[in-house]
This record gives C-alpha cells, structure tokens and sequence, in this order.
C-alpha cells in the first residue's frame, strides 16, 4: 500500500515515519517533506501543488495512493479533503465546512455557546470602531486574536487597554496579519493551567490518544512570544482521568454531535487547547489537525498502526477499535533558529552525530538537503524526542540527543516537560 503525507514540517514527519512503519505499506510520498522524510528509509520526498487540487489527485491515481494524510491546517481549510473524497481518494482529514472550526475564531465561538461548550466569554468584531469601543467595557487582562489562520501568532494577549489599542490598531490599520485580521475576536483571559487534548474523531466515534502538553513559549518557564510550540511531552499528568473524561463529555461529544447536525460530521485528528482549572475546563481553541510537536512524543509511543487507525475511521469502522501505546514516557524538545518566532536566518550547515539508540528518535522540520548537505531552512528545525520509564528519563534522553546536533544558532528550551516532572503523577 502507498500513502501519500501533505506537509512539511516535524509533526509530518513523524506521521510519515510512523506509516512506513506498517509491514503492509511500501511507499510513503511526502509532499514536500523535509530533508528527514527524504533520509528516511521507505519515504520519498514529491513536491506537490497543494493548491492545485486535480494535480493531487493526478499524483494518487497515477501511484495508486490509498490513503492521504493531510499534516497542516491550509489545506484543509481550503477543502483538499472535499476534493479527493469525491474522487473516491482515502483522505485522512476533516471537511472545509469542518475545518472551520480552526479556520474562524468567530464561527469556533459562535459554535461552542450554540452547544453549550464551555469557553471563555467573547464578542467578535469586523470593524476597528465597535472593536476599539469595547474596549471600554471590558476588564483586563484581555485577549485579542485575529479570526483567521495566522500561523499561530495572531492571539495576543494584552495586559491593559493600551495595549488591546494597540493590537486592534495594528490588526484593523497594520493589517499585520492580513486578510486573517479582517474579524476580531475579543475574548475574557482565562486563568490555569493549559492542556492539549487530541483525539482521532469520525463523525461520533472518539479514540482518544495519549495525553500531551507542549510549550509554546519561547522562553524557559513559559515566558516570551508564543511560538508554534517548542517542545512536548506525553503522557501529561495534568490531564487526569477525571479530566481526561469530562473532556470528551464536555468538549468533544458535543462538537462532534453539533457538527453531525450542522451537517458536516468530523473526520480527522481534533485537537482541542483547553484551560484547566480547579477541574474546571474551557476550550481556548480547536485545530482541526494533529498538533505539532505533540504528534511527535505521541506517535514515538503509539504501537498499533497510523494507517490502519486512519482506514477504520474513514470507514467508520472504531467501535472496537482498540489503540495501543507503549507505556514509556516521551519527551520532545524543539531545536529552533535563533531568533524563531521572529526573524531568523536560514541556511545554516547542521552536522549530526551518528543516533545508535532505539529510544531516541530526531523528527525533522525546518531542513532541506544540498548536495548531501542538511541546512536549516525554517524557524523549528528539528524535534529531538525520547522515550524513558519515566519523564524524567525521557527528558534526559532527549537533550542528549539535542547535544549531537549542531548548527549555527541553536536555540532550544532547556526546560521541556518540567511541568510534568513538577507534577509528578504517573497516569497513562
Ligand atoms: P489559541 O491559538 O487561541 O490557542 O491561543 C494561543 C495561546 O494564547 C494559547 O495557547 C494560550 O496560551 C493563549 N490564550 C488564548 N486564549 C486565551 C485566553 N482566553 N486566556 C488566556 N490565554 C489565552
Ligand atoms: N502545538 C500547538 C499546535 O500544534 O497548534
């Protein structure tokens, strides 16, 4: 069997490396991929159109690709997965009607009061004046985000009014995230602790994955400019049972009951961000993708297969569906470019130590290859993940495997998975 992974960036990696590793799968395309996926054995590297969708479907029919995993949002959002479903491709993904969940702030929060699902309170606005007269009645801490895709930088949070001025004046007039700042969101800050709560969803059946958490600070202790993530972890010990099930009682049903009725029934990863307080739980956001650098320590335990868990939800076919992890802890720590989530340079030679460690495994993001050379080509450029007894040992893995890749610039946290250690609660 062929599958074909959209994507190019840590999470696709891993979703790739993790389809080659079914005995039933001969080939994983990767589009575009990074220079790890075209290392990898069982992997190649095509450079696809992603927004040329009859060219996909060309690609699949003309290499018999069973199944498409489609990694990243855009695609999604745009439909890809409406346009190969009607050409009778396997697609791993959710709908464009779907996908609006991550694809509006505005329509994710009118959806969650229209079912009742816990969230922070919020008006949303598409003009500056109305947006800036808020402003007066509202109390602070706020949050301001941009409705559209922003790729991950349009939530800003704003400790005063001043503040909130700014970010409105700098989405409305800036146009700083174009045309994804055409609607804002105005939303209540909330206060806790933050969890990821990503699940494996076809219409309204649920396979939860493994707990994870990420930090998407850049700098240690959780402070600094959000980033995409710089590092994650699994399990995490804040999402207890009890949590773990009041999620899916409060978030998770209920989404995927509100999307059936809307008519557009879930397929796909949904990833939900959620705040944690005194058990009490609130959606910040939906992805309607895999997280990245979850995906990374979370496939690094799933045992059973990704391809076969992506078949039996495209024919709803979960009912008994019964997944596997391995019970090891994961640690995964994004080494970034100096600079990352702002500017950076690309470009740089990296340099990697023979890895004779079957615990430890380093996903690539942001690297391409030239004349057998490895650069660095983005702003995270690889995930170093591990796997230990416990987190801690999964954490010591992981740098370990950070100090044998090298390239001018590393930037990396020195602190992935403290939380969890801080905690200290074995749940799986
Ligand atoms: P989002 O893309 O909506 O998840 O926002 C990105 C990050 O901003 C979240 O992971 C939180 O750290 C922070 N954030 C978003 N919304 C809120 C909120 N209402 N209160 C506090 N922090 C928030
Ligand atoms: N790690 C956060 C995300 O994938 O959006």
């Amino acid at each position: 069997m062929k599958v074909l992974v959209i994507g190019s960036g840590g999470r696709e990696h891993a979703l790739a490396w993790k389809s080659a590793q079914d005995s039933a799968v001969s080939e994983v395309f990767v589009s575009p991929g990074n220079a790890g996926t075209k290392l990898e054995d069982k992997l190649t590297n095509v450079c696809l159109d992603h927004d040329n969708f009859e060219s996909i479907e060309k690609f699949c029919s003309l290499h018999d690709v069973q199944l498409v995993i489609i990694g990243p949002e855009q695609p999604l959002v745009a439909g890809l997965t409406d346009y190969l479903e009607s050409k009778k491709i396997n697609v791993f993904g959710p709908s464009k009607a779907a996908a609006q969940l991550e694809g509006s702030k505005t329509f994710s929060k009118d959806f969650f009061v229209k079912y009742g699902i816990p969230t922070a309170e919020y008006a949303s606005f598409d003009n500056f004046n109305e947006a800036f007269q808020h402003l007066e009645n509202i109390v602070y801490p706020t949050v301001v985000k941009a409705d559209g895709l922003a790729a991950g930088k349009g939530v800003i949070i704003c400790e005063s009014k001043l503040d909130a001025e700014l970010a409105l004046k700098n989405i409305f007039q800036d146009n700083a995230f174009g045309s994804a700042g055409n609607r804002v969101v105005i939303e209540e800050f909330l206060e806790g602790e933050e969890a990821s709560f990503i699940a494996v969803v076809s219409k309204d059946k649920i396979i939860p994955l493994a707990t994870s958490q990420d930090h998407k600070a850049v700098g240690e202790g959780d402070v600094g400019l959000n980033t995409g993530g710089m590092g994650a972890y699994s399990p995490a010990p804040i999402v207890s049972e009890s949590i773990n099930q009041k999620i899916i009682d409060q978030v998770m049903k209920p989404t995927m009951d509100g999307l059936i009725s809307e008519g557009s029934p879930y397929l796909g990863f949904l990833y939900a961000g959620l705040m944690i307080k005194d058990d009490e739980i609130k959606v910040l956001e939906f992805n309607c993708r895999f997280g990245d650098p979850e995906t990374q320590p979370i496939l690094m335990r799933l045992e059973s297969s990704l391809v076969e868990l992506c078949l039996c939800a495209i024919n709803d076919d979960l009912d008994n569906y019964d997944i596997k992890w391995n019970p090891m802890y994961a640690c995964g720590v994004v080494m970034a470019s100096e600079g990352y989530p702002e500017k950076y340079e690309a470009g740089k030679e990296v340099t990697i130590e023979n890895i004779d460690n079957l615990h430890m495994k380093l996903f690539h993001a942001g690297t391409t290859l030239q004349d057998d050379k490895i650069l660095t080509s983005g702003g995270r450029v690889f995930c170093a993940t591990a796997l230990g007894e416990d987190l801690k040992e999964a954490q010591e893995r992981a740098y370990e495997l950070v100090d044998k890749v090298k390239f001018e610039g590393s930037y990396f946290r020195q602190d992935i998975g403290y939380k969890g250690i801080y905690l200290g609660v074995k749940w799986v």
